[in-house]
């Protein structure tokens, strides 16, 4: 049988798509120990929004999180997703804070570190990737999947041969819309493997009902692995359901080395914690409903809703078929990124922007300013010359690597916090989100000092 790698994406990918990420450690701890005896080859259970959302909303320590999902996990590889220079922020952080988040989350039980950019531009994933192999984790580059007239086949397989020579362990094919079709998905997989030896991991979600398709593809083409979400918590805006995928690529012929009844178990114990966000009315049944719309206008399920919600909040969603028509010019103009955060925003907001006032580019975002500078890395395409010059004017954008242009941030943050800090944990966390982890550090601080006077009259 041929082997099938199975990551369980229940405690990221899933959650932060079905329920804005604001599941609890205490939901999910009495699951963990059934999840290791699973046999998946990964949980990805940390990055991405996880580290906002434990800080913002949820007043648990990210780097604790990790630390006790770590402690019940001792067959099965912990994985995480890092937007490689911005971390699991909307930024670039200097080289120093990348290397020391790096390390620490390795440290702290990290085994594979899923890294990538938004615009593909691997000098963006680079000091991330060294760090990662230096401190002996599991470095998987990404390509962040996209279509457009530029995005083609040589264009993916150059990108594919960049990560292989960064000296990346495997590779991952992302596509955070959706929109990859099986047969492009065949496609992909197959001239990377013709291209590069590294392993070949596929990431899609089920929004335009092409997911489970697309992965039976992915494995007649010889992925390595795939990402799905356990059923209760899988489909629209999430992944392909674990159990199914399972069921039909056991019958195909694949060893996906999980136990099927293990993965019953891992279920139900997420079902009752479903149910409460259902009730609560954060799990909101609109984002498990097959969209393919994102195949027609090719922009993401979650762009969509955005470009929604801001219209009717402008009091002008009678616009929508304009700002439609609109998104793949300012794309176009941009030089084709692909519409991951943060240029899916960048690009809805200036699409809007530029139908509500009446004339385009009358009023540029300073990110989209940012951008036209260099300073999110190198575009895809070449950017629209009258745009480049509006913005720019006589100047030269930068086409060196940002990063490189950033001083250490670590130890000014370290004095700034003091005492506060109480590790180096606790000082990347403030540089990652200087505001929610300094009111972090306070309600911990406040209930350190009510236990412990409780202590004292007691
Ligand atoms: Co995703």
């Amino acid at each position: 049988m041929k082997p099938m790698h199975i990551t369980e994406t229940v405690l990221r990918d899933a959650q932060q798509s079905l329920i804005a990420t604001r599941m609890p450690f205490s939901d999910f701890e009495a699951a963990l120990d059934e999840m290791d005896k699973a046999g998946y080859h990964s949980i990805e259970c940390w990055g991405g929004a996880t580290f906002d959302s434990c800080l913002r909303y949820l007043n648990e320590d990210p780097w604790e999180r990790l630390r006790k999902i770590r402690s019940h996990m001792k067959h099965t590889k912990l994985q995480m997703l890092l937007r490689g220079q911005n971390l699991l922020g909307y930024h670039h952080y200097a080289d120093d804070t990348v290397r020391r988040f790096v390390r620490k989350s390795i440290e702290n039980g990290m085994d594979i570190l899923r890294i990538f950019d938004a615009l593909n531009d691997m000098r963006n994933i680079e000091t991330a990737v060294d760090e990662c192999r230096k401190a002996g984790g599991h470095a998987q580059g990404c390509i962040c999947y996209t279509l457009s007239p530029i995005h083609d086949m040589e264009m993916f397989v150059s990108l594919g041969k960049q990560i292989e020579s960064l000296g990346c362990d495997s590779l991952c094919i992302k596509d955070m819309a959706g929109i990859m079709s099986p047969q492009e998905c065949f496609d992909l997989v197959s001239a990377l493997r013709e291209s590069i030896r590294l392993p070949i991991y596929v990431h899609t979600h089920a929004t335009t009902g092409l997911g489970y398709m697309t992965y039976l593809k992915a494995a007649e083409a010889g992925a390595a692995g795939i990402d799905c979400a356990t059923s209760c918590l899988s489909g629209g805006t999430s992944q392909p359901a674990t159990e199914a995928m399972v069921y039909a690529l056991t019958q195909m012929g694949y060893d996906c080395g999980v136990d099927a009844r293990q993965l019953g178990r891992v279920n139900s114990l997420f079902l009752p914690v479903k149910e409460r966000f259902a009730e609560s009315g954060l799990f909101d049944p609109y984002v498990l409903s097959t969209k393919t719309e994102a195949l027609v206008y090719q922009i993401p399920g979650g762009m969509l809703s955005n470009l929604v919600a801001q219209l009717k909040a402008q009091n002008a969603i009678d616009r929508l078929d304009e700002v439609l028509a609109e998104t793949p010019r300012v794309r176009k103009d941009l030089g084709y990124p692909p519409l991951v955060t943060p240029l899916s925003q960048m690009v809805g907001v200036q699409a809007t922007v530029n139908v509500l006032l009446g004339e385009r580019y009358k009023s540029i975002g300073k990110e989209i300013k940012s951008y036209i500078r260099g300073e999110y890395g190198k575009a895809p395409g070449a950017i629209d010359p009258a745009l480049a010059k509006a913005v720019l004017g006589d100047e030269q954008p930068m086409t060196g690597r940002f990063a490189d242009t950033l001083a250490p941030e670590y130890e000014a943050a370290a004095a700034h916090l003091g005492s506060r800090a109480r590790s180096e944990e606790d000082v990347l966390s403030y540089i990652a989100f200087p505001q929610q982890a300094e009111q972090f550090f306070d309600r911990r601080e406040k209930t350190f000092t009510a236990r412990y006077s409780f202590k004292e009259v007691g």
